[in-house]
C-alpha cells in the first residue's frame, strides 16, 4: 500500500453512550489517531469517523434511573465524550451518534436487502421475562445462585466464584436486577441473520485481506466450530430502531452499531460534499479500516463483513485489533484507583505523555499493553524531555542570544544530517505497519546520536574560546535542524508539541520536510516546550480515581466492559519488553564503601555528561579503588529507588555465582560513556 493518492476511511469502535471514556478506551483512539494523522501527513485523502453507540437495554435503563429520556442522556454523554477526545488530541473528521437518521436509513436498507435475499430467518425462542417491568431480560440483568457451586448472587451468564458459564434459565432462584421480581419464561418470535450462508464468502475475505495473523487463526477456529445464526431482534421496550414491518421488534444494538460507521461517514459526506458511494460501493477501490479491541473481533470479522456482502456493499480492507490495557500489571481496579477516566488523567497530566507512552509500547499485534506508572514517568522524562526536547534546549539559547535567531548556512556534520534525514522511509514504513513502538525506538536512537554529537562538540565550552563563534553557530544550527526532523517524525504522536515546535522554527513540519535542512533561516525565541512528569501528579491522579468512581460507573446498568484486561499476567516477557531496557556504557568515577552496609558499594558513574549514583551489591568481589576509571554497563532507565543509604539511580549489570565471584560487565576500551549497548 505505498501508492500515492490513496483514499482511506478509518474508524475506531463506537463507545457506549452510558459511561465515561477511560484509559482502556483511549489506547484505541490514540492508536487510530496516530495512524490517521500519519496518513494525512503523507498526503492521502483520509477520513476518520466515529460516533457514540447509543442503543440497547443498558442505555434505556440508565436513562430511566436518571429520570431523563434516553435521547437527553445520550446527547449529554456524547458531548462529554467529544470533549475528552478533543483534549487528548483525537481528531475525528466526524463524531456522530448511532441514534441518527442516517443510521436508521442504512440499518433499514441493509436489513431489507438481506431480507429480500432470504438471509433473515424467524423462529420462536423462550427467554426470561420480568413480569413487573414487562420486559425481556438480557443475561446480565438476571442474578441468582450458581447451578454448579451454589454461590449466591451470580450473574446470568457466568459464575464469578467457580467460572462456570450457563444460561440464565439454569440459575437457581433467579431474580430480575431491574425490579427484583422473579422472572418467568416467555416465548417470543425473534429474527435471525443467516451467518452460515456466508461461510465461503468469509473464508475468501479472510484470505484476501491483510488480517493480523492472530485474527486469521481465531477465524479459523470459529469456522471449525461452525457458524451459527445470529439473533438480531429485541422485543419492546427497547431503545433502538424498529424493524421494518415487524411491530414492537427492534434491531439489537449490535446490528446497527457497525452500520453507525456508515451513518457517521454519510453525515460527513453531506457536510463536505464527499462521494459516499466511492467508499462503500461493492467494487470500491478506497481502503476501509476498522480499529477495534480484541473483545469485539467476532462482530467485526464475521457479522459485519457478511452483512455488508449480503447487502451488496464492499468489505473492510482490514480490521485491526489491539489488546487490553492493564495498569501496573493488573486489570484496572476501582478500589486500587487504577480505573482511570480520561478526564481524571487530564486533570493532572499532559495528554501527550499518554500518547507517547502508548505509542512507545504499541505493536501491530493483539498483545495487552501495561501502563506501568513509574515506567510511564521515567520513559516520558527520559525520551521526550531528556532526549528530544533536550536537543533544542541545549542549542536554542545560543542561537537566539548570540546569533539573533539565525541558523547557519553551513552544515557541520553532513553524515549525521544524512543519517537523520534518510531514516524517514523506514520510520514511515513502521507507522504504516502500526509498529509504533519500533518507530519510537528508531527516533530515540537518532535523538541519542544527536545528543552524543552535541556532547562531544561541547558548544558551551567553545563559546568561551576566541575564533570559535562560527563553529558554535554551525553546531547549534545542526542540532536545531535535527531536532526539527525528529519532531516531523513525532508529529503524528505529539501534535501539540509539534505545533509549538513549528511556531518556534517558523516551519510547518510537513512530512516531506525531513529531506531538507533549514539554512540561513530565522527562528523565534525559544520557550520551554515540555515539563517533566512528576510522580506527585501521577499519585494525585490515582487518588482522584479512587474518589470519583462510585458516582460514574454503575455496574448494574453497564454490563459490557469495554477494552479492559481479563487475562492473567504472563510470566514470559516479549522481545519488545526486553528491548525496553536501556543499557548504557558508563564510566565509574567514584566508588566507595557505605558505612554499615554489608554488601553495597556507593558508585558514581558518568553516562556521557550525566552523573548517576548507584548502590551496587558487589562489595564482596571488588575493592572500590580497583573500580575507578573502569567502564561498565548499566541499566540507565531503571526507575530510581530509595534505599536506606540514599537514592539509587540505575543498576550495574553483573553476573556470577555471588560471593567473591561477581563479574561486572566490562566493555572494550573503545566504548564511549553514554553509548547505547542495544
Ligand atoms: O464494545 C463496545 O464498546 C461497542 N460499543 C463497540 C461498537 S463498535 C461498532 F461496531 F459500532
Ligand atoms: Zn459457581
Amino acid at each position: 500500500m505505498t501508492s500515492k493518492n490513496r483514499k482511506i476511511l478509518v474508524t475506531s469502535a463506537l463507545p457506549y453512550a452510558n459511561g465515561p471514556i477511560h484509559l482502556g478506551h483511549l489506547l484505541e483512539y490514540i492508536q487510530t489517531d496516530i495512524w490517521v494523522r500519519f496518513q494525512k501527513m503523507r498526503g492521502h485523502e483520509t477520513y476518520y469517523v466515529c460516533a457514540d453507540d447509543a442503543h440497547g437495554t443498558p442505555i434505556m435503563l440508565k436513562a430511566q434511573q436518571l429520570e431523563i429520556t434516553p435521547e437527553a442522556m445520550i446527547e449529554q454523554v456524547r458531548a462529554e465524550h467529544m470533549a475528552d477526545f478533543a483534549d487528548f488530541h483525537i481528531e475525528f473528521d466526524n463524531y456522530h451518534s448511532t441514534h441518527s437518521e442516517e443510521n436508521r436509513v442504512f440499518a433499514e436498507e441493509i436489513y431489507n436487502r438481506l431480507n429480500a435475499k432470504g438471509h433473515i430467518k424467524t423462529r420462536t425462542i423462550s427467554q426470561l421475562f420480568d413480569p413487573e417491568k414487562q420486559m425481556f431480560l438480557p443475561d446480565r440483568f438476571v442474578k441468582g445462585t450458581c447451578p454448579k457451586c451454589k454461590s449466591e448472587d451470580q450473574n446470568g451468564d457466568n459464575c464469578d466464584n467457580c467460572g462456570e458459564t450457563y444460561s440464565p434459565t439454569d440459575l437457581i432462584n433467579p431474580v430480575s436486577v431491574v425490579s427484583g421480581a422473579t422472572p418467568v419464561l416467555k416465548d417470543s418470535e425473534h429474527y435471525f441473520f443467516d451467518l452460515p450462508a456466508f461461510e465461503q464468502m468469509l473464508k475468501d475475505w479472510t484470505r484476501s485481506g491483510s488480517l493480523q495473523e492472530e485474527m486469521a487463526n481465531k477465524l479459523a477456529e470459529w469456522f471449525d466450530s461452525g457458524l451459527k445464526q445470529w439473533d438480531i431482534s429485541r422485543d419492546a421496550p427497547y431503545f433502538g430502531f424498529e424493524i421494518p414491518n415487524a411491530p414492537d421488534k427492534f434491531f439489537y444494538v449490535w446490528l446497527d452499531a457497525p452500520i453507525g460507521y456508515m451513518g457517521s461517514f454519510k453525515n460527513l459526506c453531506d457536510k463536505r460534499g464527499i462521494n459516499f458511494d466511492e467508499f462503500w460501493q461493492k467494487d470500491s477501490t478506497a481502503e476501509l479500516y476498522h480499529f477495534i479491541g480484541k473483545d469485539i473481533i467476532y462482530f467485526h470479522s464475521l457479522f459485519w463483513p457478511a452483512m455488508l456482502s449480503g447487502a451488496d456493499f464492499r468489505q473492510p480492507t482490514s480490521v485491526y485489533a489491539h489488546g487490553f490495557v492493564t495498569v501496573n500489571g493488573r486489570k484496572m481496579s476501582k478500589s486500587k484507583g487504577t480505573f482511570i477516566k480520561g478526564r481524571t488523567y487530564l486533570d493532572h497530566l499532559n495528554p501527550e505523555f499518554l500518547r507517547y507512552y502508548f505509542a512507545a509500547k504499541l505493536t501491530s499485534r493483539i498483545d495487552d499493553l501495561d501502563l506501568n506508572l513509574e515506567d510511564f514517568a521515567q520513559r516520558v522524562n527520559s525520551d521526550l524531555v531528556g532526549k528530544v526536547v533536550n536537543i533544542a534546549s541545549r542549542c536554542a539559547s545560543f542561537i537566539s542570544k548570540k546569533y539573533d535567531g539565525m541558523l547557519s548556512s553551513n552544515i557541520d556534520d553532513q553524515a549525521l544530517a544524512d543519517e537523520v534525514m534518510n531514516a524517514g522511509d523506514s520510520i514511515a514504513d513502521l507507522y504504516e505497519k502500526r509498529e509504533f513502538g519500533r518507530a519510537m525506538r528508531e527516533i530515540m536512537a537518532l535523538a541519542d546520536k544527536v545528543n552524543e554529537y552535541i556532547a562531544v562538540k561541547e558548544p558551551w565550552q567553545l563559546i568561551k574560546e576566541d575564533g570559535k563563534q562560527q563553529e558554535v553557530q554551525d553546531i547549534c544550527s545542526l542540532g536545531i535542524n535535527l531536532f526539527r526532523i525528529l519532531m516531523i517524525y513525532l508529529k503524528p504522536v505529539l501534535p501539540e508539541l509539534a505545533g509549538k515546535t513549528a511556531a518556534f522554527l517558523n516551519d510547518e513540519l510537513i512530512w516531506e520536510g525531513h529531506k531538507t535542512l533549514l539554512v540561513g533561516h530565522k527562528v523565534n525565541k525559544f520557550k520551554a516546550l515540555l515539563q517533566r512528569v512528576e510522580m506527585d501528579k501521577v499519585n494525585a491522579m490515582l487518588d482522584d480515581s479512587k474518589d470519583n468512581l462510585t458516582a460514574t460507573v454503575d455496574t448494574a446498568v453497564q454490563p459490557t466492559t469495554g477494552p479492559l484486561i481479563t487475562d492473567p499476567i504472563a510470566d514470559e516477557i516479549s522481545f519488545d519488553d526486553f528491548a525496553k531496557v536501556d543499557l548504557r556504557i558508563a564510566k565509574i568515577i567514584v566508588a566507595e564503601h557505605v558505612e554499615k552496609a554489608n554488601k553495597l558499594l556507593r558508585i558514581e558513574v558518568d553516562l556521557g555528561g550525566e552523573t548517576r549514583q548507584i548502590f551496587a551489591g558487589i562489595k564482596s568481589a571488588y575493592q572500590p579503588e580497583d573500580l575507578i576509571g573502569k567502564l561498565t554497563v548499566v541499566v540507565a532507565n531503571l526507575a530510581p529507588r530509595k534505599m536506606r543509604f540514599g537514592m539509587s539511580e540505575g543498576m550495574i549489570i553483573a553476573a556470577g555465582p555471588g560471593g567473591k565471584d561477581i563479574f561486572i560487565l566490562n566493555p572494550d576500551e573503545g566504548a564511549v560513556p553514554g553509548q547505547r549497548v542495544m
